[in-house]
């Protein structure tokens, strides 16, 4: 079947967009189905770089129909600007292009400035180092069955009301945190001037979505955010407020987890972690260094510098059992290129004994575990430039083979660099085969 889901397989951040944009040539629609502006999704076309946030990565590809899905939170105002930045920058044809569930939720000012007040007040061991975009409160609004969704904006008198109730809900949390809700004019106000331009890209997008596969049209379900960060699955409680990963691509876009025909993991051939939260292969030393500064690892969204570590296959094994991973794209080997020795987590010592996977729970309190590690030679050549897996180096050939045996999971992509042209294809999901990017 001819629908792919992208789903992260670590803690974001791990190439999920350029793997899109790669796979989307072959693809007609792409479906975001979690999360929010939390998101930022590195696009980069020849010398433009390109950072998504609400919109699918797709939507760079002229003829692609890209769909929000009910499964995420939007903000209107960023939804817009991205909208407007693409424009500035000579894309066109993107409205008639896109479709936005109006089932989603919004994301409204009041959930912002208590993501922000919270995050400022928390003690520092409570503290989830989150994107400030709201998106925690606005799932809860959601959960609580008092949120707004995009729908809403058909019947902007009956939204006011709605708006009204929910923030009145809120009003005692922001008092306590020494903050003042926004007047419900101001927040109407902007809705108004939004409506316009968002009711017309309104669609049932579920139905669209079922329509597609049915019609055997190729459909690429978008993950954000990555599976160590997923509510039910992730190292809670510092995770997102989302269903980041697979299971959430059939609730999120609205189709029968039948309609998925295949999954495939992103990870780097390292790890990252931006935010707070357990890191049992995080590194403090030269090679931290080496990883953040050849990697540029600094968040997309916050600018934030991202903790580094070592690949930890415990926890890939994890992500592979819980999303049923079927293909996995690693990113980043090139980043890995000039250092003298590769160390890789294989297992982790606990308390209770080895273990080889995570029972999640595990890392929680920290320090209770301590990674095992394997170590492999390193490699001095660039890889940018490298198409076909036999003219990698030997040493990074035999780490690629190493990942893909203790992961359980085939390697479909390697990527060597940001752009679409350095990528090493090996499977593409959408034709069967191996295709050049
Ligand atoms: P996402 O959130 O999963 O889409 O990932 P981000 O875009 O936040 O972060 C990935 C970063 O790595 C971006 O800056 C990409 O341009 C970059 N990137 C992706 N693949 C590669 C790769 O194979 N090599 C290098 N050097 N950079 C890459
Ligand atoms: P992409 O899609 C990396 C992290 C935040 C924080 C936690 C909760 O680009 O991979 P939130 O704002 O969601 O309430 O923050 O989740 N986080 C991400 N980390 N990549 C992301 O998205 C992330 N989205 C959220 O840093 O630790
Ligand atoms: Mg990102």
């Amino acid at each position: 079947m001819s629908s792919v889901v992208i789903v992260g397989a670590q803690w974001g951040d791990e190439g999920k967009g350029k793997i899109v944009d790669i796979y989307m040539e072959f693809a007609d629609v792409v479906v975001r189905y979690a999360g929010g502006p939390n998101a930022g999704h590195t696009l980069v076309v020849g010398d433009e770089k390109i950072v998504v946030r609400l919109l699918p990565s797709g939507i760079l590809r002229e003829r692609t129909h890209c769909i929000l899905g009910q499964g995420m939170v939007i903000d209107t105002e960023v939804l817009l600007g991205e909208i407007d930045e693409l424009h500035r920058r000579g894309h066109s044809n993107l409205e008639a292009r896109l479709s936005l569930s109006d089932r989603a939720h919004l994301i409204l000012p009041y959930h912002v400035l208590i993501d922000t007040l919270r995050e400022g007040s928390a003690p520092a061991d409570k503290a989830l180092g989150t994107t400030k975009k709201g998106i925690g409160p606005a799932y809860e609004d959601k959960v609580k069955r008092v949120g707004v969704r995009c729908g809403d904006l058909r019947d902007l008198k009956a939204m006011s009301a709605r708006i009204a109730y929910a923030m009145a809900a809120w009003e005692p949390t922001v008092r306590a945190l020494g903050g003042e809700l926004p007047s419900l004019q101001s927040v109407m106000a902007k809705l108004e001037a939004h409506a316009a331009r968002i009711v017309p890209m309104l669609a049932h997008t579920s139905e669209l979505v079922d329509d597609a596969i049915k019609a055997g049209k190729r459909v690429m379900l978008e993950g954000a955010q990555g599976t160590l960060l997923d509510i039910d699955h992730g190292t809670y409680p510092f995770v997102t407020s989302s269903s980041a990963g697979a299971g959430g691509a059939a609730s999120g876009a609205g189709i029968g987890p039948n309609r998925i025909g295949t999954v495939i993991g992103i990870t780097k051939a390292y790890t990252t972690r931006v935010g707070t939260g357990p890191f049992p292969t995080e590194l403090d030393d030269s090679d931290g260094k080496h990883l953040r500064e050849v990697g540029a690892e600094f968040g997309s969204v916050t600018g934030r510098p991202r903790r580094t570590g070592w690949l930890d296959l415990p926890g890939l094994r994890y992500a592979s059992r819980v999303n049923g991973i079927d293909g996995l794209a690693l990113t980043k080997l090139d980043v890995l290129t000039g250092m003298e020795r590769i160390r890789v987590c294989v297992a982790y010592d606990t308390p209770q004994g080895r273990v080889t996977s995570l029972p999640i729970d595990q890392l929680d309190p920290p320090g209770q575990i301590t990674p095992v590690y394997v170590e492999m030679p390193g490699w001095k050549e660039r890889l940018e430039g490298v198409r076909v897996l036999d003219d990698l180096p030997a040493n990074a050939r035999a780490y690629v083979r190493f990942i893909e045996e203790q992961a359980g999971a085939p390697v479909y992509l390697v990527s060597v660099g940001p752009r679409r042209s350095e990528t090493i294809m090996l499977h593409n999901p959408f034709v069967g085969r191996a295709a050049a990017p």
